[in-house]
């Protein structure tokens, strides 16, 4: 267990601010979370964290030397693990310069701050720093629907801003290492649901949808295929490559769980049909409405998660069934959240996007 804080970035967001939960749970040392704050970032997903949590919040951005620098030696950083980005590809395509800003800029300056804070370190402290950097599957194209799938040596053939901007920023961190030996570790991982979820992506959008009557939007055919995994156990993947993963290594992670998009909602309609069922007795299915496509949309992700499995021992603990039901049921729990995050910004982003 690490003694030294760990500088966590974008832990105000879904998987952060899960896996800021998770750290905690599991007895985690002390924590530095840095966020923007933007409008994926929202400091309630942070309330109510475990007892005695050694939480410090800054409010600041990945592209600040200064600030990273300084906290970097304020806190005497141990390993930093970097999950700020802009992450909605939907975004990217209707504007893709903040993806570059802070997903490829934002990386290459925290980088370079991590960089000259480890070269100061003493030996002992410095052999055991890490740079641990998330990413996606998205960064390695479009599958055809007998491909094998994703595995660590796939080539990079990103398709969208967002995922351009992620594959540019992985190659950062592979050069970083490779030129200066900081040592780093990258994953990449298929598509998470969860609590705390932003309502922009399919899952908590169709669950939001659905009990406020509203149509579920599925893009063309609704038939490409996504890996899915619950968050904690993204969460709890990450933590094993940190203690584990091989300096240098990049870790595919996913959940073997391949389903295309109609089957996803499909699903959520009848885990919604038992837990809250609509008032005339009719199903959800029937929000069902297929929109115009995404361009360039991506037909097939799945992950190869073999090498985390046999290095590390890692598995997802929760299935499809179970993992979604947990988030409809938490959807449900926590209706004053959804509320807030679909005020404001949000009510401009669904009118521009399904307009
Ligand atoms: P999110 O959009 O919910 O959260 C991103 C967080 O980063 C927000 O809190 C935001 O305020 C913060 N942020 C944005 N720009 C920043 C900046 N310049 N400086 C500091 N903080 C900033 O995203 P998420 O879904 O939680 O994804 C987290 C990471 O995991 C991303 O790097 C993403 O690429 C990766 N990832 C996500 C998924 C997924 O299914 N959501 C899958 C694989 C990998
Ligand atoms: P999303 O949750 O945006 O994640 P990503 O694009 O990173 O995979 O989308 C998941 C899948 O669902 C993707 O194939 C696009 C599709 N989709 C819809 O069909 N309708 C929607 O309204 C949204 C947001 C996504």
């Amino acid at each position: 267990m690490m003694l030294m804080p760990l500088l966590l970035t974008g832990g105000a967001g879904f998987i952060g601010s899960n896996f800021v939960r998770d750290w905690f749970e599991t007895g985690g040392g002390p924590l530095v979370n840095l966020d923007k704050l933007t409008y994926a970032g929202n400091p309630r997903n942070l309330e109510g964290l475990a007892p005695g949590a050694q939480h410090t919040f800054v409010h600041g951005d990945i592209a600040d030397r200064d600030l990273v620098s300084e906290l970097l030696e304020r806190h005497q950083i141990s390993a930093i693990v970097n999950f700020a980005a802009e992450s909605h590809v939907d975004r990217s395509i209707h504007g893709p310069e903040d993806f570059i800003q802070t997903n490829i800029v934002g990386t290459f300056r925290l980088l370079e701050c991590a960089r000259a804070y480890w070269s100061g370190l003493p030996t002992g402290r410095k052999e055991a720093f890490r740079f641990l950097h998330v990413s996606t599957d998205e960064v390695y194209g479009s599958l055809g629907p007998s491909d094998p799938a994703f595995t660590e040596l796939n080539r990079y053939e990103p398709n969208s801003p967002y995922s351009a901007s992620k594959a540019a920023s992985d190659h950062l961190v592979r050069a970083y290492h490779h030129t200066y030996g900081l040592p780093v570790l990258t994953t990449n991982c298929s598509n998470n649901y969860g609590p705390y979820h932003f309502p922009e992506k399919l899952i908590p959008l169709c669950i939001h949808n659905a009990l406020a009557g509203k149509p579920l939007p599925i893009y063309g055919d609704g038939q490409q295929v996504r890996d899915w995994l619950y968050v904690r156990d993204h969460c709890s993947a990450i933590r094993r490559v940190l203690e584990g993963g091989r300096v240098g290594e990049v870790y595919n992670i996913g959940g073997w769980n391949e389903k295309p998009n109609l089957d996803v909602v499909r699903t959520l309609c009848a885990i919604l049909d038992r837990e809250s069922p609509r008032s005339d007795g009719r199903s959800y299915a029937e929000q069902i409405t297929f929109v115009k496509d995404r361009p360039g949309h991506d037909r097939r992700y799945a992950i190869d998660a073999r090498k985390i499995e046999s290095e590390l021992g890692w598995r997802p603990s929760e299935t499809f069934e179970t993992g979604l039901h947990k988030t409809v049921r938490w959807y449900l729990d926590h209706a004053e959240w959804v509320r807030q995050v679909t005020s404001g910004e949000y009510r401009t982003w669904v009118a521009t996007q399904y307009a």
